[in-house]
């Protein structure tokens, strides 16, 4: 099989003692792997999916500083890396070459994001099906009307504390915490244990607090839980999962409570803020949802399009050397599949403004590792984004769009702030939507 000219193989990378690709002699610059890192990423990463789709459908780059991997920069070559894992492709991290060299820096977002855990999202083979069927079969048991009616009332809640503020921003006083208080509410936590595990969470966001500290409380939270559902089963996801023919441990409990809770957060935290702005700033949607004509469920088929949540994940290792469409991939190096550069491929036939109703994208993944729960995401954000346009007529954003800023990092997709602004006589009570708990 013939290499294309830019292949990985003919990429001489930075120096580095990690770096995969063989010893690389100093390079000229343009020859570099394109960091999918750092604030010019940030800033346009369509820019760099572009440049890194010239070079083929699966490229090399660098994750993090002295981190290298290969990205899928094309629809097919997504969709080829999920539908022939676990045959071809295995999730495990254990198969990282550098991560067991010890190569990873400590302070890599690269290893919080990828590092092995006891999980179903880096198991493979027999272990993961038995977790993601606790867990899928867990989710089915969701009554997606009660899950509306929660996510109204917490979205009120938020609402009436934000119109009070004198600077509103709908990602640092909604989007944030919305998402975590509906799953915790899914999970069936009392009070207490909610508020642990949210605390704990912050501490580990927070640089200056002890991380292991945070961890172990946040452990020893999800235990207790656990063994308040064994004990006093309710109906709620943890109670469905401890109640799952998969028998799991106590420590399997904590490590899919955890896993839950942080896939199921940030993404809809991202789904709900790129979608506000898209209502907010774009006529084709705000004119349209104002008026009832287009609804909201399109604002999210175009951003789960244009600017999906989790935008570069699902990282892959192979068995063995494996050449695709000419490219010659090797073992031991994680390939990210791009979520963003597949939605975002030219070769793709719906254009960008024939989206709505159109489910095909890669937003949520596919195959056997697909998000378990895109229904539930939905409900959430949609009835979110439903309460603020019910509750904040005639919003606007408080900046110029010019000033808004990306969240940094190679994963998520989403803003860090959404300033607005919004007549203040708006009412502020609370408007009940159907479903009951
Ligand atoms: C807009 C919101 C969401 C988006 C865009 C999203 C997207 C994804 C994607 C792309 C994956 C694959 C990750 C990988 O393989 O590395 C995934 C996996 C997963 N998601 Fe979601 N997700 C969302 C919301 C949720 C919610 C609300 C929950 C739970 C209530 C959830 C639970 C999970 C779980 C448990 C997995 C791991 C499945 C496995 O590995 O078998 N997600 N999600």
């Amino acid at each position: 099989m013939t290499m294309p000219p830019h292949g990985p193989t003919s990429y001489r990378p930075p120096t580095s003692s990690s770096c995969p690709y063989g010893t690389p002699p100093s390079a000229p610059v343009s020859n570099r792997l394109l960091p999918i890192h750092g604030a010019e990423f940030s800033a346009d990463p369509r820019a760099t999916y572009a440049r890194l789709r010239a070079q083929g459908p699966i490229a090399p780059c660098e994750l993090d500083r002295g981190v290298y991997a290969y990205i899928t920069t094309t629809y097919r070559a997504a969709l080829y890396l999920l539908r022939n894992t676990p045959t071809v492709f295995l999730k495990n991290p254990v198969h990282w070459q550098a991560l067991r060299k010890g190569q990873v820096p400590a302070d890599s977002p690269a290893l919080m994001m990828m590092q092995p855990r006891q999980n179903a999202l880096w198991l493979d083979g027999g272990a993961h099906s038995r977790l993601r069927s606790a867990i899928t079969d867990s989710l089915e048991w969701v009554d997606t009307h009660a899950l509306a009616a929660s996510v109204a009332r917490i979205a009120d809640d938020l609402l009436t504390r934000l119109v009070n503020l004198e600077r509103p921003d709908l990602v640092a006083d909604f989007a944030d915490a919305l998402p975590m208080q509906v799953l915790i509410d899914m999970f069936g936590c009392p009070l207490d244990l909610g508020h642990a595990i949210v605390g704990a969470i912050a501490k580990l966001f927070d640089t200056t607090q002890d991380a292991a500290q945070a961890n172990a409380d946040l452990e020893a939270a999800c235990l207790a839980l656990t063994r308040l559902k064994r004990d006093h089963p309710g109906y709620d996801v943890t109670s469905w999962l401890v109640a799952h023919p998969a028998r799991l441990t106590d420590e399997e409990m904590i490590q899919q409570i955890l896993l839950v809770i942080g896939a199921g957060t940030t993404p809809c935290t991202n789904l709900i803020a790129n979608a506000l702005l898209l209502l907010i700033t774009d006529d084709r949607f705000s004119g349209d949802v104002h008026t009832g004509v287009r609804p909201v469920s399109h604002a999210l088929d175009q951003v789960l399009w244009e600017d999906p949540p989790i935008s570069n994940y699902c990282p892959l290792y192979l068995r063995e050397e494996h050449i695709y469409e000419g490219v010659r991939l090797l073992p031991g190096v994680p390939i990210l599949v791009s979520f963003a550069a597949a939605n975002s491929d030219p070769a793709l036939a719906a254009g960008a403004d024939r989206r709505a109703g159109n489910r095909a994208h890669l937003a949520f993944s596919a195959g056997i590792r697909a998000c378990p729960a895109p229904d539930l995401a939905r409900v959430i954000s949609e009835t979110a984004i439903e309460r603020v346009l019910d509750r904040l007529p005639d919003l606007a954003l408080n900046c110029s769009p010019s000033q808004l800023m990306r969240r940094p990092g190679t994963f998520h997709s989403g803003w860090t702030h959404l300033p607005v602004t919004f007549p203040r006589t708006a009412p502020a009570g609370t408007y009940p939507i159907g479903g009951s708990r």
